[in-house]
């Protein structure tokens, strides 16, 4: 019914994300977000059947903030506590009412693309999903994020690569792909190999970064999208599932759901790409997961507590 966000324009100031800064920020958004969503759904605090929080993963102190406020709240309307798993909802944003013209399709395999996670996922259900693979090191977000700091750009970075590389050349220069086993992930060496390789060019050519910025992007966002891709076929080939969605802050990418709206023309998939709304932190992912966990009697008592590391 509404899907407000506070967004927090901290990190900007700041090329990132300080916890301590982000942990102040949560306690002095979450009043006045949860007041407006209530008024733009137009409905009162008693009208709530339960509410749903965020339990983890994430950065503790910011999880303690959502975990208190959502206890609180829910002993005073007393009503049922719902823990939601951050990962879970990213995913299960494609189950919301409207997200896609043609309902997304059971089982499909989820790239889940953020700034703290990569993870390949097989969605058999709602409230039956396994990870395939995942990053064993940075997750592609930081590989965006932290690429754009070398270039000069504000944070987060990612939606700057994208907007720069439209009009680059993506064949300008080769990075080094990952290779890690399975369907895992790596992109540490990634951004190392951005970071060396460009210092050896602003070397030779002090205004490397400034004449080629369009060009650097468009190859290095090539480069990732490319490990991301060539696990995510594996992984298409070997269950042999034909849907296939993105999920996560990065699915807002532009080349990537081209990409990924491409390869479904050229071998006949489903593919699922979120709606923008639903593509970086929100309210309604969190609401749909809730609602899941709703119906299946998850409830949690007061003395849960916020697991920043919590198990998929
Ligand atoms: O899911 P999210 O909002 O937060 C986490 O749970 O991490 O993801 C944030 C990440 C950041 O790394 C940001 O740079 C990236 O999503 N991102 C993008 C784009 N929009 C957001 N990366 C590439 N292209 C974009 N258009
Ligand atoms: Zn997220």
């Amino acid at each position: 019914m509404s899907n407000e966000i506070a967004s927090q324009a901290v990190h900007t100031a700041y090329g990132g994300v300080v916890p301590e800064l982000a942990s102040r920020a949560h306690q002095q958004n979450i009043v006045p977000v949860v007041d407006r969503a209530l008024k733009v759904a137009n409905i009162e605090p008693s009208q709530l059947d339960a509410i749903a929080f965020t339990n983890g993963p994430g950065l503790m102190g910011s999880l303690m903030v959502g975990t208190s406020f959502a206890k609180s709240l829910a002993l005073t309307l007393d009503i049922p506590l719902i823990p939601v798993h951050h990962m879970h909802a990213h995913i299960l944003a494609h189950a919301i009412e409207g997200a896609h013209a043609t309902p997304v399709a059971y089982p499909f395999l989820c790239l889940t693309v953020s700034g703290g996670h990569t993870q390949l996922v097989r969605v058999d259900a709602p409230k039956n999903m396994e990870v395939l693979g995942e990053t064993i090191d940075d997750a592609v977000g930081e590989a965006f994020d932290k690429a754009a700091k070398i270039l000069g750009l504000p944070y987060p970075g990612g939606p700057h690569i994208d907007r720069l590389a439209k009009n680059g050349d993506d064949t300008f220069m080769e990075f080094n792909r990952s290779n890690v086993a399975n369907y895992d992930y790596s992109f540490s060496g990634m951004k190392t190999s951005f970071l060396y390789a460009l210092q050896k060019h602003v070397k030779e050519t002090p205004d490397f970064i400034e004449k080629h910025k369009a060009d650097i992007c468009a190859s290095y966002q090539r480069a990732l999208l490319d490990v991301l891709f060539d696990k995510l076929e594996k992984a298409i080939k070997d269950t042999g599932i034909s849907n296939v969605a993105l999920a996560g802050g990065v699915s807002a990418n532009s080349a990537l759901r081209k990409r990924l709206h491409n390869l479904g023309i050229q071998k006949r998939l489903n593919t699922y790409v979120p709606p923008l709304e639903y593509t970086t932190d929100n309210a309604a992912m969190i609401g749909i997961a809730g609602y899941y966990n709703y119906r299946n009697g998850e409830y949690a008592d007061l003395s849960i507590s916020s697991t920043a590391k919590a198990k998929f």
